[in-house]
């Protein structure tokens, strides 16, 4: 009888956490732009707009060389950590030169 009660209380927290991690799965799918949609768009929005508008960044196109250099120069930090590895790629790629169809 009172392990029911036990179950109830031990399946609360975990139903609190599920609904969390939904939370962020839809934080994860809003919208990035002004950032084109793309793999780590939401990460590049939300580290590249910290210090100005994303309107400085999407207005310009980057090879990987460019976009290891700004990363570096905005980030203070070398673009071969985790999120500098995903934030040049995007930049290159998505915002890639090849992309402006010229
Ligand atoms: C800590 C604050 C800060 C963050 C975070 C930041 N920037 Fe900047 N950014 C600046 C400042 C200040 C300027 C203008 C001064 C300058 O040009 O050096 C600037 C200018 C720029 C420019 C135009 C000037 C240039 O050097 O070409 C680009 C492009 C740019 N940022 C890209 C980015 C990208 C991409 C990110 C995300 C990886 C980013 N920024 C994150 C502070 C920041």
């Amino acid at each position: 009888m009172n392990t029911k009660h036990w179950m109830i209380l031990t399946a609360f927290p975990l139903s609190l956490l599920l609904g969390q991690g939904a939370a962020q799965a839809q934080k994860a799918n809003e919208d990035p732009a002004p950032f084109k949609p793309g793999p780590n768009a939401m990460l590049v929005k939300e580290t590249c707009s910290q210090c100005h508008t994303p309107n400085v960044v999407v207005t310009q196109t980057f090879t990987e060389e460019s976009a290891r250099k700004i990363y570096r120069k905005m980030m203070g930090e070398s673009p071969d950590t985790e999120r500098g590895v995903k934030i040049v790629n995007y930049l290159s790629t998505v915002q890639g030169e090849e992309q402006e169809g010229n």
